[in-house]
């Protein structure tokens, strides 16, 4: 199993397997951003065994903040805490990420909430508006750099700020970030290369897209995320992050039915590694991940009940905890309290959460 071995990205930076713990909001910060000890034993108990750490999203500047417990990387006081956390990953020999973030539409914390195009209550963001988040942006990467991240991750999918750029049902722009795909991805473009520009060369930059629709329809195309995948790798990033529904299976929808994964992986060639997520609880799912060619595996839902997962999926006889979870056993795994009534707002993830979802729910969404 290859993600068992080392691996060196473009940047240089080497991480000790290929096995990465997914971004994961935890609602867990204090009220500021600053980090909370929560967050910091939630993540530093997955280290070591992840060879990859990830934060959840962090806010990149107070306008771009989306719901309470957030964590920040807006503003310098949010570095003391975040030193902490990366100093305590390193000591256990993983390398960790912070995943730069935008909510636009979605900052629903903002009296004035701004996206590619106006809507209720949304401003259209100016020229100015799209300048000064790029450089919210590359000061929070150069924030990520002083506090001893090996990297940062622009989060680019899952419907927030770039993916409203993106989507050609939410983006009716006339000027050069609307358009065709080209003016589409300018704006995400643009944060790439400037955050490359800005960072020493052994610091590694990940972007992370939603290639394919799968819970709206934003008119999310296969081919527009192969065009984008190439071109934020040219632009300086080392990972593209694919978020998926099944990280190996293919785009619904489309005729062609080769998986997500292999598509993009053949698109980016040499220039970029691929990561995704997306439903692998178990060693199969993995091998069906490794056979589509991913190149980092990213495990979300099943890192938290198991902190050590790499490790015990790759036994044979290992078999997942399923939700719904019982809360006072993700207690024991260091998942805290704010995280899971977090959690309980998922369909079917909790006891005691919301009820899951029937099938005919599922197909809808
Ligand atoms: C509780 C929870 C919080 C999440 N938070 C984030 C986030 O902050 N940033 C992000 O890009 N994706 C986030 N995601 C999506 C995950 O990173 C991942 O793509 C998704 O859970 C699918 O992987 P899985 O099937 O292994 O869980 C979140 C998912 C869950 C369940």
């Amino acid at each position: 199993m290859k993600f068992e071995d080392p691996l060196e990205l473009k940047s240089g930076m080497t991480l000790q397997n290929g096995f990465a713990l997914a971004p994961l909001t935890n609602t867990q910060s204090n009220s500021d951003g600053t980090l909370h000890e929560g967050e910091l034993k939630w993540l530093v108990r997955r280290a070591g065994s992840f060879g990859l750490i990830s934060t959840c999203a962090a806010y990149v500047s107070p306008e771009g903040k989306a719901w309470v417990g957030q964590l920040g990387i807006a503003e310098d006081k949010h570095i003391t805490g975040l030193k902490r956390l990366t100093r305590s990953v390193h000591q256990k020999g993983s390398k960790i990420i912070i995943q730069l973030y935008h909510g636009g539409s979605k900052a629903e914390l903002v009296p004035q909430k701004i996206s590619a195009s106006s809507d209720a209550n949304i401003k259209e963001a100016t020229i100015e508006d799209i300048e000064r988040i790029t450089e919210d942006f590359v000061a929070a990467a150069r924030r990520a750099e002083i506090a001893g991240f090996d990297g940062v991750e622009i989060h680019g999918a899952n419907g927030y700020l770039f993916t409203q750029f993106l989507s050609p049902v939410l983006n009716k722009r006339k000027d050069r970030y609307g358009g065709g795909i080209q003016g589409r991805a300018r704006f995400l473009r643009e944060v790439t290369k400037r955050i490359h520009e800005a960072v020493h060369d052994d610091f590694a930059i990940f972007v992370r897209i939603s290639p394919v629709d799968f819970f709206a329809n934003l008119g999310l195309l296969l081919k527009d995320s192969m065009q984008v995948s190439q071109w934020v790798a040219q632009d300086g990033a080392d990972v593209v992050h694919l978020s998926l529904r099944s990280a190996w299976g293919a785009a619904p929808h489309e005729t062609d039915q080769t998986p997500v994964v292999s598509r993009i992986k053949k698109a980016v060639g040499e220039s970029a590694m691929v990561a995704a997520a997306g439903g692998i609880w178990n060693l199969e799912d993995l091998i069906k991940y490794e056979q589509v060619g991913g190149d980092i595996a990213v495990i979300g839902k099943a890192a938290i009940v198991h902190p050590d997962w790499p490790k015990q999926a790759l036994n044979g006889c290992f078999s997942p905890i399923l939700p719904p979870w019982n809360p006072d056993y993700l207690k024991t795994v260091d998942v805290g309290k704010n995280f899971i009534n977090y959690l309980k707002r998922f369909p079917g993830l909790v006891d005691g959460g919301a009820p899951p979802r029937t099938i005919e729910e599922n197909l809808k969404s």
